[in-house]
């Protein structure tokens, strides 16, 4: 289970290392990169209630590189089993969840496995004449607001559970630490890969990590999942309350 306490910059390894087993296995104190990067100061989210909340799901290098020629440069199965049963999973079994990504990652995945099963799959394109088929899981957008609003209308605000932003670099550089981001789910690959395409650091002024898993390698790629939640200030400016599990986290138990 989540813990429920108050936790402040000293002690919240401690709260990770207690808490629960989300990814299937025992979480560790966290060995995430940005853990070293603390800063103080009051935060919270302001997004209005017209637009969807969301979440962001990534795989990182460790200079937050993401991709290389229009794909992932590397081979992780169990990354690909990850990134599926967290975007696929849903605390309500009558409803799905939204994936929302660039036209260049929608253009990467393969003929047979688009759309995303499952998913309802939102493609951001700025082009009037974009080249992406509707079907009937398939919805595009002009912009990242435009698609949380519409998400956040009927019919889909009766249909879709979560909402996760899924790349690629140019959608998430500007949806990562975006008011509206209440998690990210940070696969982080300890290797320096060759890539062309980069994403931001999380914002550690804004985000707190919540959980890790234990290290996994495939190919000679060592890599954990880290989940950072959005946190709540207290009005001391100097700790944090994590009163309950996210909402938008249920379900993650049953991962993996
Ligand atoms: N490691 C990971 O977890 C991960 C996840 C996903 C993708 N990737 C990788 O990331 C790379 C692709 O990323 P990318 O940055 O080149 O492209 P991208 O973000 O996937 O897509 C860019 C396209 O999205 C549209 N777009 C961008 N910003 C928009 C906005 N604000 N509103 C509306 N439409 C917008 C534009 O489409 P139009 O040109 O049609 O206007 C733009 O050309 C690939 O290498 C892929 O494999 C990695």
């Amino acid at each position: 289970m989540f813990s429920s306490r108050i936790i402040n910059k000293h002690n919240f390894n401690a709260v990770i290392s207690t808490s629960s087993h989300v990814f299937g296995c025992p979480y560790l104190v966290p060995s995430c990169r940005n853990c070293r990067e603390f800063s103080i100061m009051e935060g919270g989210n302001i997004h209005p209630d017209s637009q969807k909340t969301y979440q962001v799901v990534v795989a990182a290098t460790r200079d937050m590189g993401i991709g290389k020629n229009g794909k992932l440069p590397w081979k992780l199965p169990s990354d690909l089993k990850f990134f599926k049963e967290i975007t696929t999973s849903t605390s309500d079994p009558t409803k799905k969840n939204a994936v929302i990504m660039g036209r260049k990652t929608w253009d990467s995945i393969p003929l047979q496995y688009r759309p995303l099963s499952g998913r309802l799959n939102v493609v951001l394109s700025r082009s009037t004449t974009c080249s992406v088929a509707s079907s009937e899981n398939v919805v595009t957008c002009g912009s990242i607001p435009s698609a949380l609003e519409l998400l956040a209308s009927s019919p889909y605000s009766l249909e879709i559970d979560k909402v996760f932003v899924i790349g690629g670099g140019q959608i998430l550089r500007e949806a990562m630490n975006g008011t509206g981001c209440e998690a990210i789910h940070m696969t982080e690959i300890d290797a320096n890969i060759d890539c062309d395409t980069f994403i931001p650091h999380v914002d550690l002024s804004v985000f707190r990590p919540w959980c890790s898993s234990l290290p996994l390698t495939e190919n000679d790629i060592r890599y954990h999942f880290v989940s950072y939640v959005r946190v709540i200030w207290n009005m001391k400016g100097n700790s944090i309350a994590v009163t309950e599990e996210p909402s938008f986290l249920s379900g993650r138990k049953t991962l993996r």
